[in-house]
């Protein structure tokens, strides 16, 4: 349910004059955030980064990778101020119907296990658990697994 907040809506191509601002937006919301040189890969690299827009402001953005037939995200991101309010299940919905319109038959994402808010997302839209990579992320004792979710897609 996307709540109602007013103005207007829009979901753009990232430019690399966003990096800066999409790299505070790390910072502010991961722990262990991209680097503004993995942002500006992404962008250069022709991954599809996009950027969610209320009005004038970036409120959040998803990069998605596409190669032979397999989608992965690789990065969902609701900025803070703007979370609980339904734009991380729409913004998904756009990565979903986009990767399944480029022909991706199956979309992968690694998650934390302790990151419950976006696993219940995931769940949410269909992903199943298939696969653990143990020790995939830096954590603040030691290292953390990441579950390996996947997503059968339909046009
Ligand atoms: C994960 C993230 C994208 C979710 O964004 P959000 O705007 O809060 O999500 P939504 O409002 O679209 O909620 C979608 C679903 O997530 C779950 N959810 C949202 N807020 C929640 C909360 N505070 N507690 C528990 N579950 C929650 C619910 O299942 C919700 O569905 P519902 O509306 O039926 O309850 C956001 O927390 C975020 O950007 N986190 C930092 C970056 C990150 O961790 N990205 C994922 C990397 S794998």
């Amino acid at each position: 349910m996307i709540e109602h907040i007013g103005g207007e809506l829009r979901v753009h191509a990232m430019e690399l004059d966003d990096v800066e601002i999409i790299h505070v937006m790390e910072l502010r919301n991961y722990d262990y955030p991209w680097t503004s040189g993995i942002v500006r890969d992404c962008i250069v690299s022709g991954y599809e980064c996009m950027k969610l827009m209320h009005d004038d402001e970036i409120i959040g953005y998803y990069v998605l990778q596409i190669a032979a037939n397999e989608a992965h995200l690789l990065n969902i991101c609701i900025d803070k101020p703007w979370r609980a309010k339904g734009f991380a299940l729409q913004l998904l919905r756009i990565a979903m119907r986009s990767a399944a319109m480029q022909q991706a038959a199956e979309l992968f994402l690694e998650v934390r296990p302790s990151n419950k808010r976006a696993i219940k997302l995931y769940e949410g839209v269909g992903f199943n658990e298939i696969g653990c990579r143990p020790n995939y992320y830096d954590a603040k004792q030691g290292r953390e697994d990441a579950i390996v979710m996947a997503l059968y897609l339909q046009v």
